[in-house]
């Protein structure tokens, strides 16, 4: 793949190009946490992004989207939103830089690879981190790998118009070879775990639906959280999210919260309670509770804060009858994309299949297979 996207390069640009990769990320547990200033356990995997880039002469931002066949020529002093929503991941960057007051010359840039869009990996992450390593880089801007992240998130708020929180592009970043990451999405603390799942593997099956209600959807949740956390300051709680709130705590107050308001922060509450308890089981190498964290996630992420779907609720519960899965749950923003499973080496492949026929005579859909190995975030290639 890389070979291709510096071929791809050496057709369209005369000069020589610097190689990146960026990974997809996957979220062990911790799910719509990360607006709430709560905890997330994501980790970069082995579907990546490759950028071949280089400087140009003539102040323009020229990118070609290898897999899409697709370009944008726009000259850096000034461009607008693209057409093209995937531009709009590289320009929303280049805007960022720029309202940071630093110097961003021209570019020319071609990237393509191996992350299925719109399946909640995160290809949208590992193409802002990507290509915001790659602008470090070469105009030498003294970024840190924290300020590529948050500027990631910021191109992904303002420019695309998702409010995303920081998970993402903190796995992008931060991913480590054989570790999830516990992040603490208030003071960016994050401890790396040895991800010790021998006999196990990630797998992540693809449902192959986006249903288009996920942008607003998502903004509505968020919404709907800032909400909770007004009504239990009114009720007098000292707290600035709902990362402040026990399970407990949130249910003495139940009566005071509109019923969806209450079930949304209720989720919330609960999700990281869960994180910390999965961490714990985690460095147990209790694999078996671990795996019922995730049950739980889903369940609370299906009835509660209802962003599921009946494809992704069907994976899960084809899972169940199983003790070679002993986690499965959806990933990311919802209403399709993939869910993750903590499978058993042995079986991945019959019971993939297996799922897979059942999923085809329920939905007439062709279910997609994914295994995942953890990674390093994003860097260049030598
Ligand atoms: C999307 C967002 C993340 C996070 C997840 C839900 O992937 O980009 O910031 O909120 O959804 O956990």
């Amino acid at each position: 793949m890389v070979d291709q996207i510096q071929e791809a390069f050496a057709s369209l640009y005369s000069t020589s190009p610097t190689l990146f990769r960026s990974p997809g990320r996957v979220n062990l547990i911790g799910e719509h946490t990360d607006y709430n200033q709560g905890f997330v356990l994501p980790a970069a995997i082995n579907k990546e992004l490759y950028f071949a880039v280089a400087l140009n002469d003539d102040e323009r931002c020229r990118i070609h989207a290898y897999d899409l066949q697709e370009s944008v020529d726009v000259s850096i002093a000034s461009f607008n939103k693209s057409e093209k929503g995937w531009a709009n991941y590289v320009l929303g960057v280049v805007d960022q830089l720029q309202k940071q007051g630093l110097e961003v010359g021209g570019f020319d840039c071609v990237f393509g690879g191996n992350i299925p869009r719109g399946a909640g990996m995160s290809s949208s992450a590992a193409l802002e981190c990507g290509i915001g390593t790659a602008l470090n880089t070469l105009f030498a801007l003294g970024l840190s790998q924290e300020a590529i992240a948050k500027l990631g998130q910021k191109a992904e708020n303002e420019y695309v118009g998702v409010q995303c929180g920081i998970m993402d592009q903190f796995a992008n970043v931060f991913g480590r070879n054989n570790h999830v990451i516990k992040l603490d999405c208030r003071s960016l603390a994050y401890e790396y775990f040895p991800l010790d799942i021998d006999g196990y593997k990630i797998v992540l099956l693809d449902t192959n639906v986006s249903h288009s209600l996920d942008t607003s959807e998502y903004n509505i949740r968020r919404q709907q959280c800032e909400e909770g956390v007004h009504i239990l300051q009114q009720q007098g709680l000292d707290i600035t999210s709902l990362r402040d709130v026990s399970p407990e705590e949130i249910g003495q107050h139940q009566s005071a919260m509109d019923p969806v308001i209450f079930m949304r922060c209720h989720y919330v509450v609960e999700e990281n309670r869960r994180v910390e308890e999965a961490c714990h089981f985690l460095q147990q190498h209790d694999l078996l509770s671990f795996g019922k964290k995730m049950y739980e996630s889903h369940e609370g992420l299906s009835n509660q804060y209802e962003v599921s779907c009946p494809e992704l609720d069907f994976l899960v519960a084809q899972t169940r009858a199983h003790e070679q899965v002993l986690g499965a749950r959806m990933m990311g923003g919802g209403f399709g994309g993939c869910t993750i499973n903590l499978m058993e080496e042995s079986v991945v492949e019959p019971l993939t299949e297996q799922i897979g026929k059942a999923y085809h005579n329920a939905f007439d859909l062709q279910l997609k297979v994914y295994v995942g190995d953890i990674v390093d975030g994003t860097s260049s290639i030598p």
